[in-house]
């Protein structure tokens, strides 16, 4: 499984951007604008952005005057392309407050504690939940910050219209979108699919509260994503 998660990522890599405006209609840059809201007090702060991809969070953390970012990802070619899109960009200069590595979130191996945490759409596609989110607290300061973003399972929501039109969207239409605009109906049926396998929100509170988090919270946005956030005692 973690083999074909690496493939759906490389085959993905050069139009991953797009292919979120696409099948989110653009309401992904809500989202994400949400998520970093919730880094306050970024000024000499740093981060570590776990299954970081392109390095879309990374970039508009030290936007908002963050310190330094490692972005780690298990898959090069996301790296890669954050990379290239960040030299081909008039934002070169963030290059030297950016490290980019290869790891897994399921086993973090870096040698600091960072001030924020963050794994925005990533958990989910993790071999194994829990131990990305324990991971998580082993890099993060005492008193620093954890924020995940992940979609919401839409099974586990309270049935209604909404959700049950949502979830042929996933199962019918991200499938063909992905097949119409990227050629590859695979890797977005898997990319669908890994919503409705994923883990209610539930469990998600109460695994950053086992594991040290206080302050554990969770807003919902649109009724499909979610930002988890608490900090660590
Ligand atoms: C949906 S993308 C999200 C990328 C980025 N965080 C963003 O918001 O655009 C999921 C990313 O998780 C990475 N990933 C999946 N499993 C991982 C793991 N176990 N460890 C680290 N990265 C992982 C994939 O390679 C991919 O880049």
């Amino acid at each position: 499984m973690e083999s074909f998660v690496k493939k759906v990522f490389s085959d993905v890599s050069d139009r991953y951007s797009v292919m979120n405006d696409i099948m989110s209609l653009g309401i992904h840059r809500l989202w994400r604008r949400k998520f970093i809201a919730c880094f306050t007090d970024v000024r000499g702060k740093t981060l570590i952005d776990v299954a970081g991809g392109t390095g879309d969070i990374a970039k508009r953390f030290l936007r908002k005057g963050g310190e330094r970012v490692l972005v780690i990802d298990n898959n090069q070619d996301m790296l890669k392309k954050g990379l290239a899109d960040v030299l081909d960009s008039d934002e070169m200069r963030l290059l030297e407050r950016m490290k980019w590595q290869l790891g897994d979130s399921t086993d973090l191996n870096v040698d600091e504690q960072f001030d924020f945490y963050s794994n925005a759409f990533g958990l989910r596609n993790s071999s194994n939940f829990a131990d990305t989110v324990s991971n998580s607290f082993k890099v993060v300061k005492s008193g620093g910050k954890i924020l995940f973003m992940e979609f919401l399972n839409p099974r586990y929501e309270k049935s209604s219209v909404l959700m049950a039109t949502y979830e042929h969207y996933l199962r019918y239409i991200i499938p063909v979108l992905g097949k119409v605009f990227a050629n590859n109906y695979d890797a977005y049926r898997y990319l669908a699919d890994s919503i409705t396998n994923f883990i209610a929100k539930e469990w998600m509170l109460d695994t950053l509260a086992r594991c040290g988090g206080c302050d554990v919270k969770c807003e919902v946005m649109n009724n499909i994503c979610a930002i988890y956030s608490c900090t660590k005692s």
